[in-house]
């Protein structure tokens, strides 16, 4: 077991390098390397492959990512230049070029809303702050300087502000728990999909800090073993009682009564309280709904998308048929040839859901309109 793997941060950026950093997750629970991510290529691969995953994580890693492209279109930029370029022209051809590799990340992976909120709103900041200095007089390398510097700073108030929703998400979900539960979840949405804490798992960290000695149990999540490989391993370096189980076991384990709650966290909730998260999802919530168990979503207010009336219009990732045939097995287990049914995410029903936590607090049914009164509260 690596104590370390909680020290290291999911993502960070290295301003001194310009780079963004991360664990490579589709390692662990082996090995924990840290890679550095510069070019687009490299960013998006990261974010298709699962080397940065969990829809937080994604978000936090497209802000980085987005800032790191747009330095080097600012050095192209000025490299390129004429003497006799107006900084109007210079913000187009900047802006420009920034759209082009903004839209290039956001194609890395549909279902994860945080991927087109975090780029949405770097692209705000980078229209805004083109438009005001461009007018201004300043020159070429003062406007792209301006730019930049907004950019960092925006990329690292996503980064920070995730850290924040995520404790808070923590403290309501914790007055649902009682000393000695046993709770179960579901693929990682851990401090490894976030930047601390995770949503899922905050409840849980927070309950392990107050000693109140918790029974988590992790499915392991076919097909991509997040479960196994991730929540099973990070609930385990902090010290947490854990038991990893196959997905088709968690239905046995609540009609024991062994599992006082369920917490998942959420890819993207729609208007009305439907929502998307790993697949296997759907099957535990209609279990836990047969058998009596609290089923609660652990939702950032940034993962839900009130321009998606509910889960029918939730685009799903579907992922390589290898992922089910081969991966993790020494010898390809499935016939060659064979159709393979591979989703990355399903949508579970709202009528499912017992609570929705979020940094605001927490909704109960009827979702469509608790969330939309969440939604329009300020922080
Ligand atoms: O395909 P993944 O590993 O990115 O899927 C992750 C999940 O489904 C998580 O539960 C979700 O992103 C919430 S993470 C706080």
């Amino acid at each position: 077991m690596n104590e370390k793997l909680l020290d290291i941060p999911t993502v960070e950026l290295d301003e001194s390098k310009c780079v963004m950093r991360i664990i490579d997750q589709t390692l662990l629970p082996g090995e924990t390397r840290v890679i550095e991510l510069k070019t687009a290529q490299e960013i998006w691969d990261a974010i298709y492959l699962l080397k940065v995953r969990g829809a937080p994580a994604i978000g936090v890693a497209a802000g980085y990512g987005i800032y790191i492209l747009a330095c080097e279109i600012a050095d192209e930029i000025m490299t390129e230049a004429s003497a006799d370029e107006s900084s109007e022209q210079a913000a187009r051809e900047f802006y420009a070029r920034y759209k082009e590799k903004s839209d290039y990340l956001n194609s890395a992976r549909p279902t994860a809303v945080n991927l087109s909120w975090a780029l949405r709103r770097m692209d705000d900041v980078c229209r805004q702050v083109l438009d005001e200095v461009s007018g201004s007089g300043s020159d070429m390398a003062g406007m792209m300087a301006a730019v930049t510097d907004r950019l960092c700073a925006e990329a690292k108030a996503i980064h920070a502000e995730d850290i924040q929703t995520c404790r808070k998400i923590g403290e309501y979900g914790l007055g649902l728990i009682k000393p000695g539960d046993g709770i179960l979840t579901h693929c990682n949405a851990g401090q490894l999909a976030t930047s601390k804490y995770g949503t899922a798992t905050a409840p849980m960290y927070l309950a392990h800090e107050k000693g109140y000695g918790l029974h988590i149990y992790c499915d392991e999540t076919r097909p991509l073993l997040q479960g196994a490989r991730l929540t099973a391993h990070e609930l385990a370096a902090a010290g947490m009682d854990v038991t990893l189980q196959c997905d088709n076991m968690a239905a046995s384990l609540m009609k024991q009564g062994k599992i006082d709650a369920i917490f998942v966290g959420c890819d993207r909730m729609a208007a009305n309280g439907d929502f998307a998260n790993k697949i296997g999802t759907l099957g535990v919530a209609v279990i836990a709904a047969r058998y009596n168990v609290p089923f609660y979503v652990c939702v950032p207010v940034s993962s839900i998308d009130m321009n998606t009336p509910d889960g029918s219009g939730i685009v799903i990732e579907q992922r390589p048929d290898t992922e089910v045939t081969e991966m993790w097995y020494e010898k390809r287990m499935a016939p060659e040839g064979i159709n393979v049914y591979n989703p990355a995410f399903d949508v579970t029903d709202h009528e499912l859901v017992t609570a929705v936590i979020t940094e605001r607090g927490i909704a109960r049914a009827p979702f469509d309109e608790s969330l939309r009164n969440m939604m329009n509260e300020k922080d």
